[in-house]
């Protein structure tokens, strides 16, 4: 057994990305592993962020991956932010991070665009926070969509180089992992994007926050094309909507992509929306349903906050011990 790590940045609604991409497999994986899931508020801030949105996505955070089915009896929910010792570790590992290896990472170049001078330095060395986030608490798995594989790639060199550049297995060097479907949901507008939170459009995503009206809407009015759906996946080369479009329906229905093409070879979007429009409502309006019951008491999800919290700090202090020892750091 060993332990899983991830996080979700509270920047407005979280979508059925995050959801296929990420939180239905903590919520399988939680069984089995021991388990730390978190709101990585200080990652949102590397991108402006309104403080009240900032706070109120943070709290609808928590609670959506409650009603998502991660329970906090078994798995470790915290805020970021709460444990001050992922800040201070990421500047240690921020000197120990060479800038060619950040140069790489796609996400900053597709977020920077021609913007590179302007945008924060936070938003550069944002991958190094996220492998504090992991290293702090020796994860060994970190469950993530595609976009995040790179990130925990790097995690992983990190942990390398530091553990061998001090002579002592500091940092347990931790896998990523994918859902087999999912791993890379597309905006429901442009079969070539990511769907994502940031996308002006609301059209282009389901949010887990949208009532059984708008899902229906979003799936009716999403592109397609006019072709009748084929009877092996092979066929839905080049055709990337309709690709999403079983994808989703797959994920969501737990199945595979070949059986949702067995029952639908022949049949046109006319058909197969309404049908996915149902599956989303069906697996979706409860877990809104339920997001917004656990927002109605604060203090509750404070709670859950508050345990997660006092149980990590002792960790995160242990490890940044650790590393400070092995810096050769001077620790009274
Ligand atoms: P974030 O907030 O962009 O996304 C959270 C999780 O959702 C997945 N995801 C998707 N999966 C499939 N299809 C999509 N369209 C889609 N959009 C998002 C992401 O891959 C991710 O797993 N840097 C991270 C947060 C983070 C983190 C960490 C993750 C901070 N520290 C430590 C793991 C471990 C991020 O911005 O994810």
């Amino acid at each position: 057994m060993g332990r899983i790590f991830s996080g979700i940045q509270p920047t407005s609604n979280l979508t059925l990305g995050n959801y296929l991409g990420a939180i239905k497999n903590w919520v399988t994986m939680q069984s089995e592993h021991d388990s730390i899931f978190c709101v990585v508020d200080m990652h949102a801030i590397t991108v402006p962020q309104e403080p009240e949105a900032l706070r109120k996505a943070t709290y609808e955070a928590l609670a959506t991956y409650i009603a998502c089915g991660i329970d906090p009896k078994k798995s470790t929910l915290f805020v970021q932010s709460h444990v001050p010792q992922h800040a201070e570790l990421a500047w240690y590992l921020n000197c120990a991070t060479p800038m060619g290896w950040l140069n790489r990472m796609t996400q900053f170049k597709d977020k920077a665009g021609k913007n590179r001078d302007s945008v924060m330095t936070g938003l550069y060395t944002y991958p190094v926070l996220m492998a504090a986030d992991i290293l702090i608490y020796h994860a060994t798995h970190v469950p993530v969509g595609e976009d995040q594989k790179q990130h925990v790639e790097l995690c992983r060199d990190i942990a390398i180089s530091f553990n061998q550049r001090f002579e002592r297995e500091v940092f347990t060097v931790p896998q990523p992992i994918m859902p087999k479907q999912g791993a890379r949901i597309k905006s429901l507008r442009d079969g070539t994007k990511k769907m994502s939170k940031s996308d002006p459009s609301d059209m282009s995503r389901i949010n887990l926050t949208d009532d059984a009206d708008t899902i229906a809407k979003k799936i009716r009015k999403a592109t397609s094309d006019a072709d009748v759906l084929p009877s092996e996946v092979k066929g839905l080369e080049s055709r990337p909507e309709a690709e999403n479009l079983v994808t989703i329906y797959a994920a969501l229905a737990e199945t595979t992509m070949d059986k949702v093409l067995g029952e639908f070879a022949g049949q046109g979007f006319g058909v197969f929306k309404p049908a996915l429009a149902n599956l989303a409502v069906e697996k979706l309006a409860p877990i809104t349903k339920r997001t917004q019951e656990l927002l109605s008491d604060k203090g509750e999800i404070e709670a859950v906050m508050r345990q997660g919290r006092d149980k990590l700090i002792p960790m995160a202090n242990k490890t940044l011990d650790d590393v400070k020892q092995a810096m050769g750091f001077v620790t009274l």
